[in-house]
């Protein structure tokens, strides 16, 4: 099966599985596992924060980000599309007591625009408008991209309007292969930021929480509450830390492939794409007579795996395990459609 359900289903490679088994570990609880530390430190001083937290999955750093920038009772503002409000489970509500406000903004990116008038809490009966929470690339809104000047704007609102800003970083490594802006810069911009290396970098587990030492502090207290303390977790780190060095670089090939599919289906009568939207490794198109279910069933009978997005939209998801014979494979079949 040729699987574009999802950048997360890579398998680690054997070299991964080496830099694992090499791994200096120690209990990660007691502050003591040296390759957790050292990756923490690394990733946080890349983004220019001052500390990392090593966490399962970008659900929890999320929702660490989350809690650590807000109180019961306050209001966090997402688009409508953002992951924190669409696939968490609720959680914002569960374990930080607050309310999701969902804007509406562009494939999954708030502007300065619609975040106007969207700030509460000047009344004793209205909640706290306390968090921007933006996402880059937008997994639901299609791997679109913020440029510098987007989240410059949305900084100084923020600002202006005394707001904390979260970044879901899950796929910032595409956003920063398909926009060349600095990771320093999105320290700057931003409090807390969740940074994934389970998803097109390929490593088995894990995801990192990114801001000051003191929210990192009180993260940790928390994790350890949510039943995320790991012990020797120095085999994971290592696994994470491989990716980011050595698959990182490979995010532009999977971003020219998802291209060059969706160039085939652009060209195709049956099938819609808004080329002008794809810039990364997600590649959201449309059918435009049949359902979508029906389509995909037809692609897995010709051992294509895709995800249902909507009735009429499915998702491709590009990934440096899909080879170049497999994307020729999807180009050939969509072709004939
Ligand atoms: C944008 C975004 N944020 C957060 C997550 C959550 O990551 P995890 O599955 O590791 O909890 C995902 C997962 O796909 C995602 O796409």
């Amino acid at each position: 099966m040729i699987d574009l359900r999802s950048d997360t289903i890579t398998r680690p490679t054997q070299e991964m599985l080496e830099v694992m088994m090499a791994a200096e570990v120690g209990d990660d609880v007691f502050g003591e596992d040296e390759t957790v530390n050292e990756f923490q430190e690394k990733v946080a001083k890349l983004f220019g924060m001052e500390a990392g937290l090593f966490v399962p999955s970008g659900t929890m750093s999320n929702q660490l980000g989350v809690k650590v920038l807000t109180e019961p009772g306050d209001e966090i503002l997402i688009d409508k599309k953002g992951h924190i409000f669409n696939y968490e489970t609720g959680a914002a509500s569960a374990l930080s007591g607050v309310q999701i406000k969902t804007l509406n903004g562009s494939k999954g990116k708030l502007s300065t625009d619609v975040l106007e008038h969207s700030v509460r809490g000047g009344y004793d009966w209205e909640p706290r408008t306390r968090v921007v929470c933006l996402e880059n690339s937008t997994n639901k809104g299609g791997g679109v991209c913020y440029t510098e000047e987007e989240l410059s704007d949305i900084k100084e609102y923020a600002d202006e309007h005394k707001l904390a800003v979260h970044l879901d970083g899950a796929r910032i490594w595409n956003a920063m292969t398909a926009t060349d802006i600095n990771p320093a810069f999105f320290g700057e911009i931003a409090d807390t930021i969740s940074v994934c290396f389970s998803k097109g970098l390929g490593a088995p587990v894990g995801s990192m929480l990114l801001s000051s030492k003191e929210h990192i502090a009180k993260a940790r207290r928390y994790r350890k509450m949510w039943g995320g303390g790991m012990r020797q977790v120095g085999l994971l780190a290592a696994a994470a830390d491989y990716a980011l060095e050595h698959n990182w670089g490979k995010l532009a090939e999977d971003h020219r492939r998802a291209r060059e599919v969706a160039e085939v289906i652009y060209n195709s009568d049956k099938l819609a794409v808004d080329m002008n939207s794809l810039q990364t490794n997600i590649l959201l198109f449309d059918t435009v007579h049949e359902a979508a279910a029906d389509v995909l069933e037809r692609l897995k009978e010709e051992g294509i795996l895709m995800t249902q997005f909507g009735h009429k939209t499915i998702r491709a998801t590009f990934h440096f395990q899909i080879s170049e014979e497999e994307v020729e494979k999807v180009k050939e079949v969509l072709a004939e459609f």
